[in-house]
């Protein structure tokens, strides 16, 4: 089915790093650590996993199998599956994409900041105040606005190389890269004096945390790190070829981006422990941007090799937030080639200009716009809920009812199987459809009715 001449990604290795590329990103450097040390640890990532496998790999698959069915864009691929007036689920999907790179691109602009910054050896003093010079910055005008625009410049230009020269090569090296740094930064932060209590904060399992919100943080965290119902999925998923077992490309790129994540929180949270220790001050560990903007560069100042951590880490968030906004803009790119019938370069352009306007917004958000509330939230904040609760919670919901309740399950099956090519027992199809029938839906069915209830 689908578009034959179409490009793909050229070998395995390449799709299992494109695809972890998009998942492992900022979500899981600055909110995986900081929701498992405080939901419970261990315990909160056994809920993690339930969730991931019952849930959130079944609602990736589902994604999958729309995209490599069709071998096309999110909006195009309802029309070729025979429902056009479905199109609406995929024009969902590609605009969580834009609102989500709507702040994830100034975030990204920040990265490129610190990154210039570590590399001149900016955080080498224990006494600076780091929160003052971070605020200092998000809300100025035009800093951080410059550098937004060049941080979706370098999304745009990795993917105006199509997708194996562009993507699917940068993925590879980055990738690899990034695993690298991230275990670098792990041994350092564990071979710290006094790195054992914030290993044991983040990991000794507490179960008595495990109430409503950590089950529904859990879950919700599980969709955003793998950018479920945003469309990239499907998109990288319609580049894969026929023969791929697509469920297990999706349980290893679950697998990898929690290790990714697991591994991201010894490399941060013992450091925390060790330095406020040896100053004698208690550790402080919150989520988002105070985690990585202003505690991690206090931290590096009062470190040993603290300067060089700095310039690996900020390499590494760097990295890892392109790989995922390099997919949120594949997913309008392809939009636009396809369904509108652009060549790639003239859709990269059209793609960066739908996108950085949502980006100046939501940098200027922080400072000269930050008066503008909508629902008492900032644009940058807004953007944020309404992708994650509204957007993507919504498509995900939408996609797994199509795919299990209204196309053939004859086709799903077959796509299951990689067209019969994958000799996978029956009853463990039969498993990965029934939790996409019932199973996945009905978890987040229960999510959206215990958030507007609770
Ligand atoms: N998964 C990415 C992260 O954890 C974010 C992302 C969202 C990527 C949506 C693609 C699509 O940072």
């Amino acid at each position: 089915m689908g578009n034959v001449t179409r490009e793909k990604f050229a070998t395995k290795f390449g799709v299992m790093m494109a695809m972890a590329g998009s998942a492992i990103g900022l979500g899981n450097m600055w909110r995986f650590p900081y929701l498992t040390a405080e939901n419970g640890g261990a315990a909160f990532i056994v809920i993690y996993l339930f969730l991931m496998f019952a849930v959130s790999i079944p609602t990736m698959i589902t994604e999958y199998i729309i995209g490599r069915r069709t071998h096309a864009n999110a909006v195009s691929a309802m029309t070729i599956l025979g429902f056009p007036k479905l199109k609406f689920i995929g024009l969902i999907a590609v605009f969580s994409a834009i609102c989500i790179l709507g702040f994830y691109c100034v975030v990204g602009g920040w990265a490129v900041k610190y990154l210039v910054d570590s590399v001149l050896f900016k955080f080498d003093s224990p006494t600076a105040d780091y929160s003052d010079i971070f605020n200092g910055f998000i809300t100025s005008p035009l800093r951080p606005l410059i550098y937004t625009i060049i941080f979706l410049a370098l999304t745009a230009f990795v993917t105006k190389g199509g997708v194996r020269s562009g993507i699917e090569k940068f993925s590879k090296i980055i990738m690899s890269l990034l695993f690298v740094i991230i275990i670098l930064m792990a041994i350092r932060s564990v071979t710290l004096p006094g790195a054992s209590e914030g290993l044991k904060y983040l990991l000794v399992p507490d179960f008595s945390k495990i109430n409503g919100d950590a089950i529904r943080n859990a879950l919700g965290q599980s969709f955003f790190t793998l950018g479920l119902g945003s469309g990239t999925i499907l998109i990288y998923g319609s580049y894969v070829s026929d023969k791929e077992n697509l469920t297990n490309t999706a349980y290893l790129t679950s697998i990898l981006d929690t290790v990714f994540a697991i591994v991201a929180g010894i490399a941060i949270i013992p450091a925390v422990f060790a330095v406020a220790a040896t100053n004698g001050i208690a550790p402080e560990i919150n989520a988002g941007p105070g985690l990585v903007f202003i505690t991690l560069p206090n931290i590096f100042s009062s470190m040993p090799m603290g300067q060089i951590i700095a310039i690996l880490f900020f390499i590494a968030l760097l990295f890892a937030a392109l790989t995922s906004s390099v997919s949120m803009f594949e997913s309008l790119n392809a939009f636009y080639m396809e369904s509108r019938g652009l060549k790639r370069s003239k859709a990269v352009l059209r793609s960066y200009i739908i996108c950085i306007i949502p980006g100046i917004i939501c940098s200027l958000s922080q400072g000269i716009l930050s008066n503008i509330k909508i629902i008492g939230l900032n644009i940058f904040d807004f953007l944020d809920k309404l992708s994650a609760n509204v957007l993507m919670t919504s498509a995900c919901l939408l996609l797994l009812i199509f795919t299990g309740w209204i196309m053939k399950k004859d086709d799903v099956m077959d796509e299951l199987s990689s067209h019969g090519s994958i000799k996978a027992p029956r009853w463990v199809l039969n498993t990965v459809y029934a939790l996409i029938k019932y199973v996945a839906p009905a978890g987040i069915l229960a999510m959206i009715i215990t958030t507007i209830l609770l």
